[in-house]
Formats: C-alpha cells, sequence, structure tokens
C-alpha cells in the first residue's frame, strides 16, 4: 500500500508533466540565416531576445538547444542569449545541389516546459571553383568544314549553387574558333569555326576553354582542347 501511495502522485506528476508539454510548448517558429564556413563562434542572433526569455532564466530554467542533427551545428551562450554556430558548416555536404538549405534545431525551456523550433538558412558562398570532369577534350575536323560549323563541349560543374555556379565560359585567344555559350538550366559551351581550316600550315590547333562562376570574386577552372585538323578523304 505504501509503494502504492507513493507512486501514484509520481504518475500524476508524470502526466501533468505530458499534457503541459502539449498544451505549453507552443512551437515558436523561429528563422535565421548564417553564410556557410562561418567562423566558429559567429553569432547566428540572440535567442532569447528573440524568443522574449530573460537572459537572467536560461541558465535556472535550463534553455538548451537539441539538435536534430548528430552534430551540434548551434550553441546559445547562456549568459547572453546569442546563438552562434559551434561547427564548420559545409552547405554542399549537407544540401547538394538543392538551392535551398536549412537546418533545423529545437530549444527546450524548463518551468515551465516549453519548446521552441528554429530553423537556421544556411547561405552559400563561393567555395568551390568550377571544373571540368575531364581536362582534355579532342575534336576531330576535316579541313573541308565550312565556317559556322558547332562543337559542343563537354560541361564544367561546380558544387555551388545560384550565382556562385558556372556562369560563363571563355577561350583563349586564337584565330579559328570562337565560343557560343546557350543558358538552359545550366550553361553549356560550343565552338564555333570562324575561318576554315589548313592541314598543311597547322595540323593540330591547341585551345583552352575556361568556365567562370558568378561569385565575388570569381572562381574558374579549366579543360584543354586539341583539335585534329584532318584531310576529307
Ligand atoms: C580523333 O581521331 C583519332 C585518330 O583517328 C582517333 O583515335 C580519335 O578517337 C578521334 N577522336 C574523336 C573524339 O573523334
Amino acid at each position: 500500500m505504501f509503494l502504492l501511495d507513493r507512486s501514484r502522485p509520481v504518475w500524476i506528476c508524470f502526466l501533468f508533466a505530458l499534457l503541459d508539454c502539449y498544451l505549453d510548448a507552443v512551437s515558436v517558429q523561429l528563422s535565421y540565416s548564417v553564410a556557410e564556413e562561418s567562423n566558429i563562434g559567429t553569432v547566428v542572433g540572440n535567442i532569447a531576445k528573440d524568443l522574449s526569455i530573460n537572459v537572467q532564466d536560461l541558465e535556472p530554467r535550463m534553455f538548451q538547444i537539441v539538435a536534430g542533427s548528430k552534430k551540434k551545428y548551434f550553441e546559445v551562450n547562456l549568459r547572453t542569449g546569442a546563438l552562434f554556430v559551434n561547427e564548420r558548416i559545409d552547405r554542399e555536404e549537407l544540401c547538394g545541389n538543392d538551392p535551398k538549405c536549412s537546418l533545423s534545431v529545437e530549444a527546450v525551456i524548463n518551468h515551465p516546459l516549453k519548446l521552441y523550433r528554429i530553423e537556421i538558412i544556411i547561405l552559400d558562398v563561393n567555395d568551390n571553383s568550377p571544373s571540368f570532369l575531364s581536362k582534355t577534350q579532342t575534336i576531330n575536323i576535316t579541313e573541308s568544314t565550312a565556317a559556322g560549323a558547332k562543337f559542343l563541349l563537354k560541361r564544367a560543374h561546380d558544387a555551388d549553387v545560384g550565382k556562385n555556379s558556372v556562369n560563363t565560359y571563355k577561350l583563349s585567344h586564337n584565330e579559328h574558333f570562337s565560343l557560343a555559350t546557350h543558358k538552359g538550366d545550366t550553361i553549356t559551351a560550343e565552338l564555333v569555326l570562324q575561318k576554315s581550316l589548313d592541314r598543311e600550315k597547322q595540323p593540330v590547333i591547341g585551345l583552352t576553354v575556361t568556365a567562370v562562376d558568378g561569385g565575388t570574386p570569381a572562381k574558374s577552372g579549366s579543360m584543354t582542347i586539341t583539335v585534329n585538323v584532318f584531310f576529307l578523304f
């Protein structure tokens, strides 16, 4: 009987705690943004201020950030209420090519128990350069090929998104070819023959195409093109 009498209030307390959790856990949605690769300690925002919690209450009410992932990307300074970067954030590792990238964390405070949902948008920085999967491309052209003929070039890839991705292509200076670029979902480039070729004069033409992204400062990557000029049989 003693046991039952003692356990009953505990059980009720537990029920109340659960109810409390359901009723009081107002899911206040806070949203912040931070650039990927920000230094550890970078302040994202003042969470105490934005949640209207007194800074002095943070420690006694055991305010804490609950990570939605294995890594604890964000922590809170219990003296100031500042939410800060706690781990290196690599947008490409988290979201790949997805143009939108965000992390969800939860903040918990006790007495009374409250749960807050916080979304942190990870902004892309231009930390990747465009690069060609293969650093060389060979194009075989017969001498008789008329000016205006086009030759599709291999595409460059850039792990960054938006303007930090491949924005344009440039061709090394030469007297036979120009470059035409086409913007669709991705940007593609073609060599356009400007002047007919002469195998006796130049059997092999070496060119360099450079992919440039739209970041500030811009990053680039190059590929070598070898044009073999053949006789027409
Ligand atoms: C170009 O011609 C050479 C010699 O005939 C051949 O080995 C090579 O595969 C050709 N390359 C392309 C891309 O057509």
